[in-house]
């Protein structure tokens, strides 16, 4: 990489940053993160990769999901199951719809910062600095609170740390297991309404698994059967944490972040000659760009050039969120200049943060059936192009929140207040994230005819 290290970021325009009060505490924070145990491995972030350059294909399917904003207060083994638990049934229904493997990747273990769109919070004529993540300040509307602390940055990587052990740990002991996710499922389906209208497929799925018992193949031994691969990521918005987390790889001379398998930049902060793209132009990471309505053609090109120069499959995953009313308008022209001028990625639909309101009740919240609009025009607009929809990426919780509008529950303005705990967006609880799932996976059946 030319002209690169993880620290030539820092001489650039950057946007999104706290306002330290104490530089050497920041300096000292970054040298102890220096010294960390990376997270995440290369050779981890090379097989996501791998799993990323067949979704480009239309030969895998990427999931990614999981909280707008991790937080210190939600941390339990509780959450993470259920998490993990809802992300495992999500996958089946999709792996039955789209008749290929899920690229599982979380918005976990170090999801902690947020980009705002002001700067500070006014509040009964009083002014502080905007909440941006538990790993920069407190939600808490107090002064002492919203002043950005460093220390926080080590106890985003601690739990990020703990978080990964435990799903790791999911992933490979059994609670991943298919005959489990199964039973899970058919719970779903006879315990609730919403449920039920897919009884149908889940019936399917089963005769599959029947089928392949009575080949008497040990699905509880077969690593395929009981197994799941899953790989972390998160916004790659606090460059210091970030480049302090990057480490080079003897094997390859490549610089990984290690931090999470896979970075992406937001759409706030993807300016091509400032830090953000300066810095993961350089990682050899997979990682993801989200391209929301203000993207142009010409720019699009500009920064696929700098952040995959060399056409790597796997390498990028554009994440579009353009919302239900302009994605029909805006996304066509971007897929057509990619597809003209020969580039791999993998396109996936964030159909969440292009479509945030405001409830009457002063909640931020997200109706079901524009999100829902939203990934069926996704699909459409692929189909016309003939381009691979690559994937998708929701804000989502295993927890029975009452954040989103709609679904089969149909939570209504007045439900919003009964369990609304997001720290930043309003996430699909796990009714809501199932019920999308097997209406994508609806959806890719019948595309595949
Ligand atoms: C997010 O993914 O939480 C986010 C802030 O998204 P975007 O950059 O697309 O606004
Ligand atoms: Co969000």
């Amino acid at each position: 990489m030319k002209n690169w290290s993880p620290e030539t970021w820092r001489t650039l325009p950057i946007k999104q940053q706290p306002e330290y009060k104490n530089a050497q505490h920041v300096q000292e924070v970054e040298a102890q993160l220096s010294a960390l145990p990376p997270l995440a491995s290369p050779s981890e972030a090379r097989a996501l990769k791998r799993e990323l350059a067949d979704a480009a294909q239309g030969k895998a399917f990427l999931l990614q999901g999981g909280d707008c904003a991790e937080s210190f207060a939600e941390f339990s083994e509780e959450n993470l199951r259920n998490f993990f638990r809802v992300l495992l049934q999500m996958t089946m229904a999709l792996m039955y719809g789209a008749g290929c493997p899920v690229v599982k990747v979380g918005r976990i273990a170090g999801q902690f910062a947020k980009p705002r769109s002001e700067g500070t919070e006014k509040k009964d004529g009083k002014e502080l600095p905007a909440y941006r993540g538990d790993m920069v300040n407190a939600m808490e509307f107090e002064e002492g609170g919203r002043a950005p602390d460093p220390e926080r940055l080590l106890r985003a990587y601690y739990q990020g740390a703990a978080t990964l052990n435990f799903l790791r740990t999911l992933a490979r002991g059994g609670y991943a297991s298919l005959k489990q996710i199964n039973r899970w499922n058919m719970e779903f389906v006879e315990s609730s309404t919403q449920g039920k209208r897919f009884g149908e497929l889940i019936s399917r799925i089963n005769e599959c698994l029947g089928f392949i018992q009575a080949c008497r193949l040990p699905i509880d031994e077969v690593e395929q059967f009981s197994e799941a691969s899953f790989f972390t990521s998160h916004e790659a918005l606090l460059l210091g944490y970030e480049s302090s987390l990057t480490r080079l790889d003897e094997s390859d001379g490549k610089y990984y972040a290690a931090s999470a398998h896979m970075l992406w930049i937001g759409d706030r902060t993807r300016s091509p000659d400032e830090a953000h793209v300066e810095f993961m132009r350089g990682i050899a990471n997979p990682i993801g760009m989200k391209v929301g309505p203000s993207m142009t053609p010409d720019t699009l090109l500009k920064l696929i050039d700098i952040l995959n120069p060399d056409n790597e499959p796997g390498r990028l995953t554009l994440i579009s969120r353009m919302g239900s009313s302009k994605i029909g308008a805006q996304l066509p022209p971007l897929v057509r200049a990619v597809q003209a001028a020969g580039k791999t990625v993998v396109w996936s639909c964030d159909p969440m943060h292009g479509n945030t309101i405001k409830s009457p009740n002063g909640y931020k919240t997200r109706k079901f059936t524009d999100i829902l609009a939203e990934v069926r025009q996704f699909f459409a607009i692929h189909k016309a192009e003939g381009t691979v929809a690559g994937g998708v990426h929701f804000e989502m919780t295993g927890q029975d929140v009452t954040e989103c509008l709609g679904g089969a529950q149909a939570i209504s303005e007045i439900n919003l207040s009964d369990r609304y705990h997001t720290h930043c967006d309003p996430r699909l609880n796990a009714s809501q994230s199932l019920e999308l799932a097997f209406l994508i996976a609806e959806v890719l059946k019948k595309q595949k005819g």
